[in-house]
């Protein structure tokens, strides 16, 4: 059966069929998908029990795959998962849930923040890829903001203020949120903020997109409490439910988003339950901004 996209809810989701994920696909199918995820910004595979080398074959398709280097708390003999997978689970080395108060577990909580990947990161990424393999009986959704329709939803004033801004995006920043704030010396050198411009035009479609993120703290030039209740109300603007959709998991989706157009935060669920969800990720091409020498 030939690929087909579905489109869901508020117009910037499609639902994939007649794509098996297990197997390399065809020329014609790479070309579908990229083409599905310029139309909507968010795909979801379903049935697709994939394991570690079949979920790098399927994104390593579709381009570059980022390293999750230095992005969780876990240290690296703590790792589950090589460098080439973001560990998105709250699973130790053993496979247990961690405790309730577990500095990684808290840590991790930040995803339940909007946010689009790699925002911290100079080069940020394209596309994630998130396959589910245990999803928890309740909760653990995750949701999707679409940041075209967003953008497109401002005044023209509004715009015209947006269109040459910049801002310093760091872990730290969307951590100090949720009122984590203890860092080593080595965390804080390694979370140093990186500058993103806040209006981004997508490379293929042409079509401008807010980028915010959970990780942005301030704008150069700005003040920093104006800049925090500014990025505060577009973010709060940004995610209405009319922007919106919610993903709820069944074990063996694979969703694949563009964080040049989107946001997304995971949803709460029971810390004593396992959810394995393992994100490959794509690098995007360029910085969206040229950096300042360190
Ligand atoms: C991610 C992420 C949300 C979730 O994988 O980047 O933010 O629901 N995941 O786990
Ligand atoms: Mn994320």
């Amino acid at each position: 059966m030939a690929l087909q996209i579905r489109q869901l809810g508020p117009g910037f989701v499609g639902e994939v069929s007649g794509a098996d994920l297990t197997k390399p696909l065809s020329a014609a199918e790479i070309a579908a998908i990229h083409d599905g995820m310029d139309a909507h910004a968010v795909l979801i595979f379903h049935d697709q029990p994939l394991d570690d080398e079949q979920q790098l074959r399927f994104t390593q398709s579709l381009g570059t795959i980022e390293m999750a280097i230095g992005v969780s708390l876990r240290k690296p003999e703590e790792q589950r998962l090589p460098n080439s997978f973001a560990d998105v689970s709250n699973l130790d080395k053993d496979g247990k849930p961690f405790a309730r108060d577990d500095r990684r577990r808290l840590y991790a909580l930040g995803n339940q923040l909007w946010h689009s990947d790699s925002s911290f990161k100079v080069v940020p990424a394209k596309y994630s890829l998130l396959h589910g393999r245990v999803v928890p009986s309740k909760g653990g959704n995750t949701e999707f903001a679409d940041m075209r329709a967003a953008y497109n939803a401002l005044d023209a004033e509004t715009k015209a203020l947006c269109e040459d801004l910049v801002c310093e995006h760091s872990q730290m920043f969307s951590r100090a949120k949720h009122g984590f704030t203890e860092f080593t010396d080595e965390e804080r050198a390694r979370l140093k903020p990186v500058l993103q411009r806040l209006v981004r035009v997508h490379p293929r479609t042409g079509r401008k997109s807010l980028y915010l993120s959970s990780h942005a703290g301030r704008i150069v030039g700005w003040p920093e409490p104006e800049a925090k209740a500014f990025l505060m109300d577009l973010t709060e603007m940004a995610t209405q439910r009319e922007f919106t959709y919610a993903h709820t998991w069944r074990a063996g989706d694979l969703v694949m988003w563009d964080n040049r157009t989107t946001m997304h935060r995971a949803r709460p669920f029971s810390h004593t339950e396992p959810r394995d969800v393992r994100r490959t990720t794509l690098m995007g091409d360029a910085p969206t901004i040229e950096q300042q020498a360190a």
